[in-house]
């Protein structure tokens, strides 16, 4: 594959709507990009489905990303994927810049005043190695809580789609199971005064979360932190699209999709206040 060059886009991918969360952040760090965003909505969620099927998922859409897009960088928006998959797909495409997204223990670790810290995840990020080597790194002086959240994801990606009103009171109703879950939020000692979202899909229910536990609470999220390491990565390399014209922002974003386009052109307007244009259905080969 020849160098690409700056003006390529950066390939962005999520088992679904989630990992939007990161191009909002990614847009906002870095608006003089192109940004080609694959949703596997067809797929989601990748949570409960295992790493054998994760796998398969992340390195079709890598190729399919680096070879029909010719993308300069991948951001694995999932923090279910970067679990499972990212030392798979630096393996597979080790010329291709990478950035993943684990949840912010580190940050919620350093800012908890009680030292007790609440994580909602799914259940493929809370069973992974790698998150327990996480909470190895970071538990010493703070006190883990950690849930993993069945059906959360799911239900946040059908917020969009066809079965929107359902999806809202299944997303309100696990949110409060699993917040509830975890135990007391609060400032006094002994709670939990910091919560991390652990899933990029979970940034959309913050308003529902932050009703649950409280204005006192801190919410981390780590779209912001991913955007200024994914310009970190690039500065280096040269890679860095610093020049083009303002007005032609909103044109450099292509949204695709595994599963419902109309789905997709409504989380778009909503969360991004993209026109449906820029969302298009796709189908992608199955990973050998
Ligand atoms: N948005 C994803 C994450 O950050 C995955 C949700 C899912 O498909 O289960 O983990």
């Amino acid at each position: 594959m020849p160098s690409p060059s700056s003006s390529a886009p950066i390939g962005v991918f999520d088992s679904g709507i989630g990992g939007l969360s990161v191009l909002q952040a990614l847009r906002a760090e870095l608006p003089h990009e192109r940004f080609i965003y694959l949703a596997d909505s067809g797929n989601a969620p990748y949570g409960e489905k295992g790493d054998g099927f994760v796998h398969q998922r992340s390195l079709a859409i890598a190729r399919h990303l680096r070879q029909e897009h010719a993308i300069k960088a991948l951001v694995v928006a999932c923090n279910t994927a970067t679990a499972a998959a990212i030392p798979l797909l630096r393996g597979e495409l080790p010329d291709l810049p990478m950035v993943g997204v684990e949840p912010a223990l580190k940050p919620a670790a350093i800012a908890s005043r009680t030292h007790h810290v609440g994580v909602l995840a799914t259940r493929g990020t809370t069973q992974s190695a790698r998150f327990a080597h996480l909470l190895a790194l970071h538990g010493e002086h703070t006190r883990f809580s950690v849930q993993a959240c069945d059906g959360l994801a799911q239900a946040i990606e059908k917020s969009t789609g066809a079965e929107a009103a359902e999806a809202a009171s299944k997303t309100r109703a696990l949110c409060a199971r699993y917040t509830s879950a975890l135990g007391v939020f609060g400032t006094e000692s002994g709670m939990m005064d910091t919560l991390v979202l652990g899933c990029t899909h979970y940034v959309f229910a913050q308003d529902v979360l932050r009703s649950l536990v409280g204005p006192e609470v801190r919410i981390i999220e780590t779209g912001a932190a991913v955007a200024r390491q994914t310009r970190r990565i690039l500065e280096p390399a040269g890679l860095l699209h610093e020049e083009a014209a303002p007005e032609v922002h909103a044109r450099n974003i292509l949204l695709c999709t595994t599963g419902a386009l109309p789905a997709l052109q409504a989380a778009a307007q909503r969360w991004l206040a993209l026109p449906p244009g820029q969302c298009a259905a796709v189908s992608l080969p199955q990973a050998p």
